[in-house]
């Protein structure tokens, strides 16, 4: 198969942008699916899951416990005690799951491997039947014409790596890039784009300092030297991939917060979130330094003692594409700000910067209570991509949350998440309009999944899952974004 994002863009832009106020409720159905076109022909489609999130068989052929098995099993870590043992069964029901994915006509399915299957204790020899699932899996999506992008790291380190200090530890790094090397011997004939890392920032942060995800650590220097070793671990990979497969486009996803200061001023907690949230990564990863500022912020906390000679050139590997997540923006106010003063603080998912405000933004919201604006998709797109000239991007996750059921019809109705996902897509057609290389759009996620920390009690999917059936319901949401996918490809026959 060849590289989709490749092919030379027909030039075609944002026939129909318009932003509407999201529907009411009980709204016209037609009224939310109006499909948005314009999309160049090259336009990858796609839906993104993650390895712990859907497979379940969790101590199946080999695989040993990653740090979101031994978190979820942890009384109290995680919503309901939900674990992923069992999660969507998709190690058994991959072929079915091909086929749903073909059914809703996607260009790329956006997956990631499990480490702790392929190579059991994070260390020592590769096991076979880990490799095999994942190169049936890969066989069946060429066979389908859906193109395979494959995440090495979606948060499940082997549980032993861990043991030994987790991406606190340098030799964390080096296991990961001897990993990627693995997978790419094994898969990288097969796969489109290979991405390292997915949202490092919640690794560090929400794993080590904040301690909401797993290992469930609340270090924040530690959570400093983890960011440091993640981004170390993307570059090893990065060029372990290379040196395998020269022409395989290797990208990193990246959540970067959407921080926009509330009122006037404020820019102070602007500069803080934005540094300690983005700046931290894409300025090893863009300029092979850690920004001065950021370095400051965190004195009282870090010496940074743990970059040693040579990481930063690592780090900077090139990149072929960076990927990236958005689902809200932030608002934030500087500590100080008396206006503020009851707003609920940064906290400790942000390192030297705990005691910045993030006021409620005032927005819809949906069923998880996250805030919906697509004006922040726009906004990260264009100044990512005035930030890394030359640098392609994919929208690697965008969704929403919604308490959806099936209906006395069968049917999953689910309108919000249609408008949501119409508007989403339209903030990308804007971006575009304003000349950024947007080349993708995935939609999180393919299936309702483990949450993290949320369990299963939030559903992501465009497909929804029974739990105790297992059984698949293509939702509303699922049959809209089929149409988008067919009607793009329809005019550019
Ligand atoms: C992202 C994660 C993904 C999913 C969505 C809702 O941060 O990458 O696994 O949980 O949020």
């Amino acid at each position: 198969m060849g590289l989709v994002w490749t092919v030379q863009n027909t030039g075609k832009l944002g026939d129909s942008i318009v932003i509407t106020a999201p529907p009411t409720p009980g709204a016209d159905r037609a009224t939310a699916a109006a499909v948005p076109t314009g999309f160049p022909a090259n336009f990858v489609f796609g839906s993104a899951t993650a390895a712990y999130q859907i497979e379940g068989a969790a101590a199946q052929d080999g695989r040993t416990p990653s740090i979101w098995d031994t978190f979820s099993h942890t009384p109290g870590k995680v919503l309901g005690g939900d674990t992923g043992d069992v999660a969507c069964d998709h190690y058994q029901r991959y072929a079915a799951d091909v086929e749903l994915m073909a059914e809703l006509g996607l260009d790329a399915y956006r997956f990631s491997v499990s480490w702790s299957r392929i190579r059991p204790g994070g260390t020592g020899p590769a096991n076979q039947q880990g490799i095999d699932f994942y190169s049936r899996l890969v066989d069946e999506l060429c066979a389908a014409g859906i193109s395979p992008v494959l995440t090495l790291y979606h948060w499940d380190l082997p549980q032993e790596l861990e043991d030994q200090g987790g991406w606190t530890s340098r030799d964390t790094a080096y296991r990961f890039g001897e990993f990627a090397d693995l997978v790419a011997a094994a898969l990288g004939d097969r796969v489109d784009m290979l991405t390292t890392l997915n949202e490092p920032w919640c690794s560090a942060f929400l794993g080590y300092a904040h301690g909401e995800h797993a290992p469930g650590r609340t270090e924040p220097a530690a959570s400093i030297a983890a960011a440091h070793h993640l981004l170390l671990g993307h570059g090893l990979a990065a060029q372990a991939v290379r040196a395998r497969y020269a022409d395989l486009p290797v990208s990193i996803t990246l959540n970067p917060a959407v921080v926009r200061g509330v009122g006037e001023g404020n820019m102070e907690a602007v500069r803080r979130i934005d540094g300690i949230a983005n700046r931290i990564f894409t300025g090893p990863l863009r300029r092979g330094a850690y920004p001065a500022d950021v370095v400051a912020d965190l004195a009282a906390i870090t010496d940074f003692a743990f970059v040693a000679d040579g990481d930063l050139s690592i780090i900077n590997t090139p990149l072929d594409v960076l990927g990236l997540n958005y689902y809200q923006p932030m608002l934030v106010a500087d500590p100080e700000s008396t206006e503020h003063a009851d707003a609920p603080a940064a906290g400790a998912a942000f390192p030297g910067s705990e005691g910045v405000k993030v006021p409620r933004l005032q927005a819809p919201r949906t069923g998880q209570g996250w805030a919906i604006d697509p004006t922040g998709l726009t906004e990260l797109l264009v100044r990512t991509g005035q930030e890394c000239p030359g640098l392609p991007l994919m929208v690697t996750e965008n969704g929403c949350a919604f308490p959806d059921v099936v209906d006395a019809d069968g049917q999953v109705h689910d309108p919000a998440r249609i408008d949501f996902l119409r508007r989403h897509l339209l903030a990308v057609l804007d971006a575009r309009a304003a000349g950024v290389d947007v080349r993708g759009y995935f939609a999180w996620s393919l299936l309702d999944n483990f949450e993290w920390a949320f369990g299963y009690s939030q559903r992501f999917g465009i497909v929804h899952v029974d739990f105790q059936t297992q059984r698949r319901t293509i939702k509303d949401s699922g049959r809209f974004f089929a149409e988008v996918i067919a009607s793009a490809a329809r005019s550019q026959a």
